[in-house]
């Protein structure tokens, strides 16, 4: 059987790229679509999760920077640029080794997980710690791509937006059609701008023309609703207004001015789907049961998705027997110091079987 090929082979003809493009590619994509039971059971609902952290690089990201890599390659760049929480800055870094590119990233200092900075650094990407927040990497990183040779990759490239549109169409490919609520993660809100995007095109409301022209059949009858959730001390969306000082512990997510703010309200809007916020609570709730019931381990910005899907359901506004994906973006050994903390230590033994059989309440 044939290998997954990536996401500008699988669906290059909805993808704008040439006949004759070569991608820059880790065979990103094709990550598994997982049925959540205990989800499922705990809102009456068909609950799945689209597991992200399964892409090359650990994040939904990888789907996003394939594009804008091959992009930037084609047109000549040699170096690009990035502001991150993380995940962007750990996915470009690996693109751009693949590219023969250098790699600068900005990331707010002290804010990111040590996995994703572990990433970066071993990718050989040059580092620029910010003294300020994941915006103020963004005006930054935005004013050094207009003023010297370097490439943007962040989500405000299109191409980013592209790749990462391409999870909504696996999602209608695995299911046989759209889902009836998608729920994921808001940070930057490129995601939930690319997921409607790609559900969109998918789906019959939308005939799509291929990028190069050329009718494209719809694969799904209809397109979902959108549910985007923000950590409620960075949830400018919600709030309607910039934040500040952006605080949560899911520092992927500490946003305070998302770039993608208007696409993101046009997804709620379009769908009929909602924005809301969780606590950091909530998330930290939802992440230590995706993995001790679901076996799912998952970055804790990732858990705002369930989380917001369990809130949503005590509120009473999930139809029981809805179908729903949640989207988990990121993996969660990109940040373990979540699942370490507070948890008991372990208990250290011997080598002796009667004395480990003793700990584990055997006898
Ligand atoms: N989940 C994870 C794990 C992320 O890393 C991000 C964004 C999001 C959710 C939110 O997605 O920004 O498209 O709304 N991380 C960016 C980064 C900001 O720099 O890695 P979004």
């Amino acid at each position: 059987r044939p290998q997954w090929r990536g996401i500008i082979e699988e669906y290059r003809d909805r993808l704008p790229v040439d006949a004759d493009t070569t991608p820059v590619t880790l065979r990103e994509g094709g990550t598994p679509l997982v049925p959540a039971q205990v989800l499922s059971e705990l809102t009456g609902c068909d609950v799945h999760l689209k597991v992200e952290g399964a892409n090359p690089t650990g994040s939904f990201k990888d789907r996003g920077m394939t594009m804008a890599i091959t992009k930037a390659k084609e047109n000549g760049a040699q170096a690009v640029i990035c502001a991150s929480t993380g995940n962007t800055s750990a996915s470009a870094a690996a693109y751009a080794v693949r590219a023969g590119m250098v790699c600068a990233v900005l990331v707010p200092q002290g804010k990111i997980a040590l996995g994703k900075m572990g990433q970066a650094l071993v990718h050989g990407a040059e580092i620029l710690q910010v003294e300020g927040n994941f915006d103020d990497c963004l005006t930054l990183a935005r004013g050094l791509s207009e003023k010297y040779p370097v490439a943007l990759v962040n989500s405000v490239n299109p191409a980013r937006i592209e790749g990462q549109k391409t999870a909504a169409f696996e999602i209608v490919d695995m299911l046989g059609d759209a889902p009836d609520i998608h729920v994921l993660p808001v940070g930057n809100a490129g995601n939930i701008t690319a997921y409607w995007k790609g559900y969109r095109e998918y789906s019959r409301p939308t005939p799509s023309t291929a990028p190069g022209g050329g009718e494209l059949p719809a694969v799904a009858t209809r397109t979902p609703r959108m549910w985007g959730f923000q950590a409620s001390g960075a949830a400018p969306i919600v709030r309607g207004e910039p934040v500040k000082e952006p605080t949560t512990l899911a520092t992927a997510i500490r946003i305070g001015n998302p770039a993608s703010w208007t696409t993101a309200e046009r997804a709620r809007e379009e769908s009929g789907g909602l924005i809301d916020s969780v606590t950091d609570r909530q998330i930290l709730r939802a992440y230590k049961l995706l993995a001790s019931r679901e076996g799912v381990f998952v970055e804790p910005a990732s858990a705002a998705s369930v989380a917001g899907l369990l809130q949503a359901a005590e509120q009473g506004r999930v139809e029981p027997g809805s179908r729903i994906v949640c989207t988990v973006t990121g993996n969660g050994l990109k940040d373990p110091d979540w699942a370490v903390a507070g948890a008991p230590q372990p208990v250290t033994v011997p080598v002796d079987a009667d004395a480990a059989a003793a700990r584990l309440g055997l006898v």
